[in-house]
């Protein structure tokens, strides 16, 4: 039987030539905040391995949204670098998609233009950062940031934006009770703690024209006691269907409290705190206390997948499954249920041509073994799996050749590190 995941999908304005797409992982090639060759030939490799479309990671919609130096910056100046890379995809057959965002209380003032916004003042351990309550024309203006952003993506060939509003980033920050403790009409109830989003939501689609699309990226769960459940994330997906986007993304997890319910597993926190040369107060620390602060979560193969059924439940546009996919078996399963894409970021970390692969019934399965290595490294700029690394240490080394598949065993304490 042929896989559903090789025909085409149609995402709104957009046909795709089969139900893939690459996620947004940080690549960390945007050098000045611009795109560099190494990012378009990333794409590229990717477009060329046979997904439908592929994402550019977490753009930030304007300076005072940016956490990291080699990320990309929507701006004028930054159009052109865009184009050649749109070009680059397009001519491998895929569609290209931006992710554009603000970190909020994430940001990384060194690169913010020295400020740190969020919906409320409360001290970020994980930046570190003491971000400062958005004024209300502050709120306005990130607003119309994100409309800005869509336009330039527009002139730079893009076919979709995602709009991140979740993992904890500035969207998510406002829908999420645990960092939004706002007194007026943007905090308190749902209703007043989605109103950020919506604005961003009517700013992104009336910039986005008839020809662009427009999917959303969303936590199904914040991932700890005191974020967002189910009952409001269902709530959020029907606002969004009613906004007229043309597809979520079902996602979780919080940067600021529960990262590695994003992807499960556990971070290797030895090889995150070598990665942060600039930051030398930051790796004993990591060292020691790394696994605490990024508490491991067992992973199963498509664990976001009962949570995202809930969705399915409530809404009818088109749903995009991410989260742990890494057979054939399981993505034909996902769209067997009801999702119309899915998305992948590890498996085509490992290997850009996995789709083609899967295709040809050269492997079934990605190698991928979620070490989450990758993520590890992110922070230095060059995102990368370690079965691919050169200079590896023997511990490593070893885990290539034996390929250990430790994803959910016991968490390790303060003390221990890769
Ligand atoms: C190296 C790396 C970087 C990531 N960066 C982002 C990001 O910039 N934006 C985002 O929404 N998700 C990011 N993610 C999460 C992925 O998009 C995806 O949601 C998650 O990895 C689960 O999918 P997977 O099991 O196919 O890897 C990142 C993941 C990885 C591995
Ligand atoms: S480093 Fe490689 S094996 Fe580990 S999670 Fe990333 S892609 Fe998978």
């Amino acid at each position: 039987m042929i896989s559903n995941l090789f025909t085409p999908g149609v995402l709104g304005p957009l046909d795709l030539r089969n139900r893939s797409i690459r996620s947004a992982a940080f690549e960390g090639m945007s050098p000045d905040h611009l795109v560099s060759d190494d990012l378009i030939a990333y794409h590229r490799s990717v477009a060329a391995g046979g997904v439908g479309m592929t994402t550019v990671a977490y753009a930030a919609v304007s300076q005072s949204g940016l956490s990291f130096d080699h990320q990309l910056w929507i701006r004028q100046e930054a159009v052109p670098g865009m184009r050649r890379l749109t070009h680059a995809v397009h001519r491998e057959g895929a569609a290209a998609a931006i992710q554009i965002g603000h970190c909020g209380l994430m940001a990384k003032k060194s690169v913010s233009g020295g400020v740190c916004l969020a919906p409320s003042g409360k001290f970020n351990l994980y930046g570190p950062t003491w971000p400062r309550a958005m004024k209300r024309e502050e709120i306005r203006s990130v607003v119309t940031d994100f409309g800005k952003a869509v336009h330039l993506a527009r002139e730079a060939g893009f076919d979709a934006v995602e709009v991140h509003a979740g993992h904890g980033y500035l969207i998510s920050q406002f829908l999420s009770p645990y960092t939004n403790s706002r007194k007026d009409d943007y905090g308190g109830s749902f209703e007043n703690r989605s109103r950020f989003m919506l604005e961003v939501i009517r700013e992104v689609t009336a910039a986005a024209g008839k020809e662009l699309a427009v999917v959303v990226k969303m936590n199904l769960r914040d991932g700890f006691s005191g974020g967002m459940e189910m009952d409001e994330s269902v709530q959020v997906a029907s606002l969004l269907e009613a906004e007229g986007v043309h597809g979520l993304v079902l996602s979780g997890g919080f940067v600021s409290k529960a990262p590695m319910y994003v992807m499960r597993g556990r971070m290797p926190v030895g090889v995150m705190a070598d990665s942060l040369t600039k930051d030398r107060w930051m790796k004993p620390a990591l060292k020691y206390f790394g696994n605490l602060l990024m508490k491991p979560e067992p992973f199963s193969e498509g664990y976001f997948l009962e949570d995202a059924l809930q969705i399915r439940k409530v809404v009818n546009l088109p749903l995009i499954y991410v989260g742990g996919l890494v057979s054939l078996e399981k993505i034909d399963e996902v769209l067997s249920r009801g999702f119309e894409f899915i998305q992948i970021a590890r498996a085509l970390i490992n290997d850009p041509a996995f789709i083609n692969k899967l295709k040809s019934g050269e492997i079934t399965r990605s190698a991928c073994q979620h070490s989450n290595y990758c993520i590890a490294v992110m922070y230095s700029g060059k995102m990368k799996c370690f079965q691919h690394e050169e200079n590896l240490t023997e511990k490593w080394r070893n885990r290539r050749t034996s390929g250990d598949q430790r994803t959910s065993g016991p968490a390790k304490t303060s003390g221990q590190a890769d």
